[in-house]
């Protein structure tokens, strides 16, 4: 006979049905999804996917994720697409201002060319191909500046018909496309380098702007107390053939924003000072930046190797 209460307990436990007794643990369902996604034919896709859940699940586990706060961040996310349209993309500011744009830029550098950042909400293709050393926009846009330097190879070596397509705002602080007062393509221009590699053209000083903060982004920010400004800065798109193209700033040295720039693009190399013309400089201008950009080979154009 046996009147032992725990033993009679844990025999009792025998006898329920295992599917009566089985509480879902969350690595249990993150198995169960993960391996409902093992099968994807596409081997990246498969990769993406597996990641994905792994730190989706992991995130909603370690925070506690409440229904309410699920169903926050979906009515959010529905806004963030609701103000999307063919001129305004909400997702990728939103992507701007949680530093995934500029951290996919980091993981995707390559090693010794210029580093890239965001390519913001305000390019647009097709800007006119300017003479070499052209102002970009009108003597009301801001003070002039000369922007000059050399597009060059990984080894040094002058890159001859590179193309530099650049773009930046008035001093209001607006782009051509935000500011009816602005004619289509001002201060936006492409220059193409020569056998030497440089180039140079006649800009504005940059100043500091704030992103637009009138959708769910800007209610994002804040929500976390963030400022909404980037700090001063010039647009560039350097490419050049059998070269991988590189989207970057020129930034202002002197810019109180360098620190807190609210999409996390600056990087050290990319700041420059804009000081006052020297004896030799061209007198019509402010103030003279110089850049440097380097390109590294593309290396999905180089040729197969040939099999022996
Ligand atoms: C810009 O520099 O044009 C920009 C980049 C990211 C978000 C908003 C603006
Ligand atoms: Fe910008």
């Amino acid at each position: 006979m046996n009147h032992h209460p725990t033993r009679a307990l844990s025999l009792a436990f025998l006898f329920i049905a295992p599917w009566e007794d089985a509480v879902m643990t969350p690595a249990e369902l993150t198995e169960e999804v993960l391996a409902a996604y093992a099968g994807t034919p596409d081997p990246r896709l498969r990769e993406l996917f597996a990641a994905l859940i792994e730190h989706l699940h992991a995130f909603a586990v370690q925070t506690r994720l409440t229904p309410a706060e699920w169903l926050a961040a979906v009515e959010f996310l529905t806004a963030t697409g609701q103000k999307c349209d063919a001129e305004r993309q909400e997702f990728i500011l939103l992507s701007d201002v949680l530093g995934l744009s500029s951290l996919v830029d980091i993981v995707n550098a390559a090693d010794g060319a210029t580093e890239s950042t965001v390519l913001g909400p305000f390019y647009v293709p097709g800007a006119p191909e300017r003479a070499m050393g052209e102002q970009i926009g009108r003597p009301a846009d801001g003070e002039p500046t000369l922007i000059r330097g050399r597009v060059t190879g990984l080894s040094g070596d002058p890159l001859v018909g590179a193309t530099l397509d650049v773009w930046q705002c008035s001093s209001n602080g607006l782009y051509d496309t935000q500011d009816p007062g602005q004619p289509p393509f001002n201060l936006r221009g492409m220059f193409v380098t020569g056998p030497d590699g440089r180039y140079e053209f006649r800009a504005v000083r940059p100043v500091s702007y704030p992103i637009p903060v009138d959708g769910p982004v800007g209610d994002l920010l804040r929500g976390a107390a963030r400022q909404h400004w980037r700090a001063a800065h010039i647009h560039a798109i350097v490419s050049a053939p059998g070269c991988r193209s590189v989207t970057t700033h020129i930034f202002d040295a002197s810019n109180p924003y360098l620190d807190s720039d609210a999409v996390f693009g600056v990087k050290d190399s990319l700041v420059r000072e804009f000081r006052p013309p020297q004896p030799g400089d061209p007198a019509d201008v402010r103030y003279v930046a110089d850049m440097d950009f380097t390109l590294a080979p593309d290396e999905d154009r180089r040729p197969a190797p040939v099999s022996s």
